[in-house]
């Protein structure tokens, strides 16, 4: 009865989170199944960035209360953003829920799973559900586990460090300082201490975490030679051998002061890939979202970021249909969205949230009008894609390579780009960073043949022995 699978919806911090409580589940004797038929206790961590994320896991759960009729110990939980954001509220629609338990409370898990299996076996009455979305402090230090990939299993090539939890920035729009509480940091030490384990562990890539990464520490580190406490940390995990790439998600443009500019400059394990949020290219708008800065400060960004690595691949998040968003405001953003030619952006409808300041105001925009705007920003994206993959047929792009593929064909990793790349490969290469060139290339994917040292060199001689 200890099998447990755990589905997640939204971001990477939820990612990250999931795998840090599938960490500290099998320390506990818990067994982590990738089959969510096959499991005793479903798990699923929640996002609540949009309604519609919200009512996918509502569905979901809705649909999985039933296996309690034929699977009378089946345990259900929610995690995560949603029970963060619903509470107790939810059992009005998911009775059989067993679990509902925040964001600041991953770490819980396994005690409240155990007290539930103990209580069932012992015949003991059950409570409800168990509902814990208190705060904890210092519960952003719990988030450091990390699963040990199983024997046979490739090894991984790639993790995420959480750096922070929380955010305090208030856009009108976004939940997440509901969700995710206040901005904490965790200590420099602790995550440069697992960051040098993984790289002790083969980690070749390292992806910090948080909800406003650039903001990290500042509360807790001194600037120092107007470095703020985040490039300190980048210069620190920039430091530690093994690791060959480090990115970092999300920033906030706010945090694109000249130290971190021009870290691109001189911190070459820095890959050239930002994702810079844009949200609306309008200044009017950008003010009704309580986002700090104009268009013309964020494209000053992009321009200094192209200044120092010229070859940057920057990707953006958009939100169209914002209350009171006219066609002037949204051809201001089309604007600015052409202009800075995104490799990828993630384009999102606004999502009414309750509770937030947005939802409140008046001149909510129709749907049809979101739809379009949506797919004028996708055309011009798809175009910008393709221009870029154009580019870089026949160029050689380094890959981090991570395993097989979805098909067990080929191999896939990624560029320093972050574009996905597929190629065939030998196992023996998994871990290593190998120069490809690109043969062909779709929106976000490129295909091509890894370009490896012992065949040049074989190639070279030939070249050699006919001249
Ligand atoms: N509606 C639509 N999109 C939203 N986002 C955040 N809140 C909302 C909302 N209410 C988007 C923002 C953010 C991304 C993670 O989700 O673009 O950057």
């Amino acid at each position: 009865m200890n099998r447990v699978h755990i589905k997640t919806y939204g971001c990477q911090m939820n990612e990250r989170d999931s795998e840090a409580v599938a960490a500290m589940l099998r320390t506990r004797g818990y067994r982590i199944v990738a089959n969510e038929n096959d499991c005793d206790v479903l798990l699923l961590n929640t996002c609540s960035v949009r309604d519609a994320a919200e009512q996918k896991a509502i569905g979901k759960a809705a649909n999985v209360q039933h296996r309690k009729k034929h699977q009378p110990n089946f345990v259900l939980g929610i995690l995560g953003c949603m029970a963060q954001n619903r509470g107790a509220q939810l059992l009005d629609q998911l009775p059989d829920v067993d679990l509902i338990i925040g964001t600041q409370k991953f770490h819980q898990v396994p005690d409240y799973l155990d007290n539930l299996r103990a209580a069932r076996e012992s015949g003991a009455p059950i409570p409800t559900a168990i509902i814990d979305i208190a705060a904890e402090a210092g519960s952003q230090n719990t988030i450091r586990d990390h699963v040990e990939p199983e024997a046979n299993a490739a090894p991984q090539v790639s993790a995420f460090v959480s750096i922070q939890q929380g955010c305090n920035m208030d856009c009108a729009f976004c939940i997440v300082p509901k969700t995710r509480g206040d901005e904490r940091s965790r200590p420099m030490d602790d995550i440069v201490r697992e960051c040098q384990q993984l790289a002790e562990r083969g980690i070749k890539e390292i992806t910090l975490l948080g909800q406003i990464v650039t903001s990290y520490g500042r509360k807790d580190y001194a600037h120092t030679g107007g470095i703020t406490p985040f490039v300190q940390l980048l210069e620190r995990v920039h430091a530690i051998d093994g690791i060959e790439r480090i990115r970092f998600t999300s920033p906030h443009p706010r945090g694109f002061k000249q130290d971190l500019i021009e870290a691109y400059g001189r911190l070459p394990k820095l890959c050239e890939y930002v994702h810079l949020p844009m949200q609306s290219g309008s200044n009017r708008i950008l003010k009704a979202m309580n986002r700090p800065y104009s268009r013309e400060r964020y494209k000053e960004i992009v321009d200094a970021l192209r200044a120092v690595r010229p070859d940057m691949y920057i990707s953006t998040d958009i939100i169209v249909g914002f209350p009171g968003e006219t066609d002037e405001d949204f051809e201001q953003t089309r604007q600015l969205f052409e202009a800075c030619n995104y490799d990828m952006a993630y384009v999102f409808k606004y999502s009414i949230r309750s509770g937030t300041p947005a939802a409140d105001m008046g001149d909510q925009i129709p749907d049809e009008v979101k739809e379009a705007r949506n797919q004028a920003l996708l055309q011009i994206l798809q175009q910008n894609s393709l221009r870029r993959t154009a580019a870089l047929v026949g160029q050689i792009e380094e890959v981090l390579v991570e395993g097989p593929d979805k098909t067990g064909q080929k191999f896939t990793g990624r560029t320093r780009g972050n574009r996905v790349a597929i190629f065939d490969a030998h196992p023996r290469l998994i871990g290593q960073l190998v120069p490809m060139r690109v043969e062909r290339g779709t929106v976000s994917t490129l295909y091509g043949e890894l370009v490896l040292a012992g065949v040049d060199a074989a190639a070279e001689q030939k070249i050699e022995a006919r001249i």
